[in-house]
């Protein structure tokens, strides 16, 4: 008996998505499906290239596949298209070539927000997504310090400004950039928002899969502009693990939500050190207040991000810790959080929560 494209899709339609819950013909990833004398050939068309569950997918579709009777080859090519999520209000026209706006904010300062947003843009970018950062801390804009080194030769084309090109292809744009270290900004709230706007609309991004927006400390102006004119995905949301830092992320995050911002999940920083004799964690802080209102808010905790000279030196330095230590543990734990924003994005943009 000959094998068919029915067989075949048939034998697909078993294996589901293991964050969507949907089978991967429903969710459209199986794309020119040719069955001929035996030989299979498709392309499986993942939703995102930093997923948690990618190779897992990938070997039970070809395992689904191969176990069609009547099957004698398979061909697959796997490819990635990162899904977009719809704007937080219908108002709000979508940035045609920009898929993913990703606020990375918190309530309070100095809890690593550039830290994260850096390391996960440029661990989204090691993963295979085109990303870029933008620096919306206009009062102190840091990414440019924290990655030094590169090609910060911003060009205006038309009316267009280039981002400049960080690590492993991260394409970056900052005020730092135009505005240096020792010259005061003095912004008065309007102007901050515009500026926050124009920062996102009149850089020429190019296709990307991923924006990540580092906000100022607090729930002022720029994420007030940013929630209510720039299509955001979601926000990430950054704390240390102590109770006061938690109960005024948990503002910003209410913040967001009220705007009807999707929370991609709470990142807890600082979480813990560890000791270089035993190998043990110490949380440094105590007891985890972040694990537990993330409980409460109904939303991920992404991440657990230990306190680590490495990732300090990353940004003395100017070279993240992805680049600089690659198989560190620091280096690992950014990764998971890429995979984890990167999967919940996929999840929301398909329709879950
Ligand atoms: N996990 C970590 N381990 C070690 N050092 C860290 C870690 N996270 C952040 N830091 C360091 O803490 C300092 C503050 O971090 P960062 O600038 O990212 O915070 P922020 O929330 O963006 O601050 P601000 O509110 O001023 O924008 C930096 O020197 C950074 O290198
Ligand atoms: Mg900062």
């Amino acid at each position: 008996m000959k094998v068919t494209a029915e067989d075949v899709l048939r034998a697909l339609k078993q294996v589901k998505d293991p964050e969507l819950g949907v089978d991967v013909v429903q969710m459209g990833m199986i794309k020119d499906l040719k069955v001929k004398d035996g030989h299979v050939s498709f392309t499986l068309e993942l939703t995102t290239p930093a997923c948690p569950y990618n190779e897992e997918l990938k070997s039970a579709v070809l395992k689904a596949v191969e176990s069609v009777k009547g099957v004698e080859r398979v061909s697959m090519e796997v490819k990635s298209r990162v899904l977009s999520v719809r704007p937080q209000s219908q108002a709000l026209n979508p940035i045609p070539s920009v898929k993913n706006v990703i606020a990375v904010a918190s309530g309070k300062g100095g809890v690593g927000k550039s830290t994260i947003a850096v390391n996960l843009a440029v661990a989204l970018s090691e993963a295979g997504a085109a990303t870029g950062l933008l620096d919306a801390d206009v009062y102190g804009p840091t990414i440019p310090r924290f990655i030094r080194g590169y090609d910060f030769s911003s060009s205006v084309r038309g009316n267009k400004v280039e981002p400049a090109r960080g690590p492993l292809g991260v394409k970056m744009m900052s005020l730092g950039l135009i505005v240096t270290d020792d010259t005061p900004v003095i912004w008065r709230g309007p102007l901050v928002g515009t500026t926050v706007r124009q920062l996102i609309t009149d850089v020429d991004w190019g296709e990307l899969d991923y924006l990540i927006v580092d906000l100022p400390p607090g729930t002022g102006d720029a994420p007030l502009t940013l929630a209510q004119t720039v299509p955001l995905s979601g926000v990430v949301i950054v704390t240390t693990p102590q109770k006061a830092a938690v109960t005024i992320a948990m503002k910003a995050l209410r913040m967001f939500q009220r705007l009807n911002v999707n929370v991609i999940g709470i990142v807890e920083n600082m979480s813990y050190v560890r000791c270089s004799d035993c190998g043990k964690t110490i949380r440094v802080f105590g007891e985890s207040y972040a694990r537990r209102a993330a409980l409460e808010a109904g939303v991920p905790l992404l991440a657990e991000v230990p306190l680590l000279e490495s990732i300090l030196e990353g940004s003395e330095d100017g070279t993240p810790v992805i680049v600089r230590d690659p198989k560190s543990e620091a280096a690992e734990v950014f990764r998971a959080l890429a995979r984890r924003v990167a999967g919940r994005v996929s999840v929301i943009a398909a329709g879950g929560r």
